[in-house]
């Protein structure tokens, strides 16, 4: 039994095998077991070898089994290691990341350009009152120039904002007629507009407002130049137009020379070789003094830059609505490499 056993053990090709012989040699219907009951009919010295041979065929064979067993799980180790094997010099898989809103790379760079010229960012509401809205920006109740922002109103008296400009009256309202005055404040804004290809019921602006001393028209017009010259390129020009808004006096529409035709006329400026871009003016001496400041002491000049406007016109952008559709095709073109 022995000898059969101990052969079999060494030619088991694997565990399942080597398990199977465990069971055939030693388990209770085995052989050995077979053997031990007959045991019980021998006489007592017969009894006292075959038990000994028997016990030592049954160790032997246990420990043959053990032996086989570690080696087949370490050939069987082995094979597994060999299967799996990893290629530590294939490049690895990259994971998806995300990049920067073309909004808010406008956004960036025009916080960066004016923080450079020493204008601190401010914030204020996108819920607004009607008071700060329109009010404190010289258009009271019935004022007709309110029909130029169609408004979403949450109540009588509260609105979502239709413009940046009412932050102009939180800032100068918390400086409580102490100049000097110069920040910007880029955010949302909300208009009850259809929404096509150039208009959107939510959209974003940035506001300025600079309030000193014999501050001047040539100021602004210098501030506007260098942010058109540096946003859209050395070439460009600028021109302004007069326009009207209630809280600057005098006010102006601001247009850039057209990047496509060099200002000889084309589809994109309409044969006019300009391209709007923002409106702007000197601050209304009644928003003044109604935000705390002495027109007498303090002037200040206030532009809106729209952002989509200036990133549809740096990037090519011909539909408002691509800014605000979540469409990965549109927002992948605009992620900075590097
Ligand atoms: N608030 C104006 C608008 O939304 C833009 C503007 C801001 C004009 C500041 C003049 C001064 O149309």
């Amino acid at each position: 039994i022995r000898e059969e056993a101990l052969e079999k053990i060494n030619e088991a090709a694997d565990l399942k095998e080597l398990n199977a012989l465990r069971v055939a040699f030693l388990g209770k219907k085995g052989p050995l077991q077979k053997a031990m009951k007959a045991m019980k009919d021998m006489a007592p010295e017969e009894r006292k070898s075959f038990g000994q041979v028997s016990n030592k065929a049954k160790q032997e064979i246990a420990k043959a089994i053990e032996t086989m067993k570690e080696n087949l799980e370490e050939a069987e180790m082995n094979a597994r290691i060999k299967r799996e094997d990893i290629d530590v010099t294939l490049p690895a898989r990259k994971l998806p990341t995300g990049s920067l809103h073309p909004i808010t790379m406008v956004k960036e760079d025009i916080e960066e350009l004016f923080l450079g010229m020493g204008y601190t960012v401010a914030e204020g509401p996108e819920v607004e009152t009607d008071h700060y809205n329109f009010e404190l920006m010289n258009l009271p109740k019935g004022h007709p120039a309110r029909d130029m922002q169609d408004t979403f109103y949450i109540d009588e008296n509260t609105l979502m904002r239709t413009h940046t400009s009412p932050v102009q009256a939180h800032v100068l309202l918390e400086a409580k007629g102490k100049g000097p005055i110069k920040i910007i404040c880029p955010g949302k804004t909300y208009r009850r507009d259809d929404d096509d290809a150039t208009h959107s019921h939510q959209f974003a602006q940035c506001e300025g407002l600079v309030v000193d001393k014999n501050v001047t028209m040539g100021d602004l017009k210098g501030t506007l130049e260098f942010f058109a010259k540096r946003t859209f390129g050395e070439k460009r020009e600028i021109r302004l137009r007069p326009s009207y808004f209630p809280f600057t006096e005098p006010s102006v529409e601001v247009d850039i020379s057209c990047g496509n035709c060099g200002g000889k006329g084309c589809a994109m400026c309409k044969g006019t070789g300009w391209i709007e871009i923002l409106g702007a003016g000197m601050v209304n001496p009644h928003v003044l003094e109604m935000c705390g400041f002495d027109p007498k002491e303090y002037q200040g000049f206030a532009f809106g830059i729209g952002l989509e406007r200036v990133a549809m016109l740096k990037y090519g952008i011909d539909n408002i609505r691509d800014f605000y559709n979540d469409d990965l095709r549109f927002l992948n073109q605009f992620a900075r490499k590097g």
